[in-house]
């Protein structure tokens, strides 16, 4: 068994006991969709990514609170993301507002979005709440900017990382550098637990939009070509618009901005843009932000929660889902 795998042993109980208890106690308007998004077998990344790094840097507080108000937060982006993106599935299951609702799937975000600031809140240490606050602006400030160039073809690739790094990689970097201010371990380490929580949260989102690209419906439990049905400029599709002759490419990106690809076809185009190596070359990518992840680590005291973090690493380099 690997690091990763008897960590979760030991302690997915108790960060789901915790998650539980808390949704638990919710309003039933609310309660149905946020035990769908948070029972649905997530990877539980962030609680983990949070317990880790407070512990490899001689955290002597309680983590769980911190822990799982970072899995409430991602568990209310991804309410409000499906909606959002009109998404019929998630984690292979029917997305929360087609079974319970609008209303109370946006509502059951709301809660979950509050119920871990005020968690949070309860250490009564006002950092832990400045930086996951930023942390959250910054992540709704991504999703603003990948909205706002739905099926924009010129969009760069500087707009591209900045919406990455906001909607997925401040939250990996709040849970790394909360579980060092509650550490509280002094402001190089703490420097150091950012660096690290954010260039894995962008390795971690490239290779999640290079997923997109190739891994087939039963394996992410979303089918592939999702980001071109729904306009993503991702990374994958960005280089291989590069790599087509100037009609073709035209003709590509008329479809992509008409909103003309149905499922069929997006799936075709995927399949050419996972051929053309461009969803490796993002994977590629990946890799470069996961060295400077692991540059950042190698400050981190030796143990045996900086091991885990090195797989951690390893993990999302690797997933194929
Ligand atoms: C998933 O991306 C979405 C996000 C990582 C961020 C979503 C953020 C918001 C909806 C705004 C913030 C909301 C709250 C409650 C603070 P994706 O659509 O590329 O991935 P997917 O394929 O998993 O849906
Ligand atoms: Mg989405």
């Amino acid at each position: 068994m690997n690091s990763i795998a008897r960590y979760l042993q030991d302690e997915l109980p108790r960060i789901n006991a915790f998650l539980d208890a808390q949704t638990a106690r919710l309003d039933p308007v609310v309660r149905p969709a946020a035990q769908h998004v948070l029972g649905a077998g997530g990877k539980r990344l962030r609680p983990l990514l949070a317990l880790a790094t407070a512990r490899a840097l001689g955290c002597a507080a309680d983590p769980y609170p911190l822990a799982c108000s970072l899995e409430l937060l991602h568990s209310a982006t991804l309410l409000h993301d499906d909606i959002l993106d009109a998404a019929a599935m998630r984690r292979g299951r029917a997305a929360a507002h087609l079974e319970f609702g609008r209303t109370g799937t946006i509502l059951a975000g709301d809660v979950l979005l509050a119920l871990a600031n005020r968690l949070v809140a309860d250490y009564d240490i006002p950092r832990l709440n400045a930086v996951l606050a930023e942390a959250i602006l910054r992540t709704v400030t991504g999703e603003i900017m990948e909205i706002a160039s739905v099926r924009d073809t010129a969009m760069s690739q500087e707009r591209y990382y900045e919406i990455i790094t906001g909607k997925t990689a401040y939250l990996f970097q709040g849970a790394c550098q909360c579980g060092a201010i509650l550490a509280g371990c002094g402001e190089a380490a703490e420097q150091a637990a950012h660096d690290y929580g954010l260039n894995l949260g962008i390795a971690f989102q490239l290779v999640d939009d290079a997923l997109d690209y190739v891994s087939p419906l039963e394996v992410t439990g979303k089918p592939s070509g999702g980001d071109l049905r729904e306009g993503k400029m991702t990374l994958p599709l960005i280089l291989y618009l590069r790599t087509l002759p100037p009609a073709g490419r035209q003709e590509l990106e008329d479809r992509f901005t008409r909103g003309e690809l149905d499922a069929d076809a997006a799936r075709q185009i995927a399949d050419q843009v996972a051929t053309s190596g461009c969803a490796e070359a993002t994977r590629d990518a990946a890799r470069g932000y996961a060295a400077l992840a692991a540059q950042a680590l190698e400050t981190f005291p030796p143990g045996p929660e900086r091991e885990l973090l090195a797989d951690i690493l390893d993990l999302v380099l690797s997933r194929n889902k």
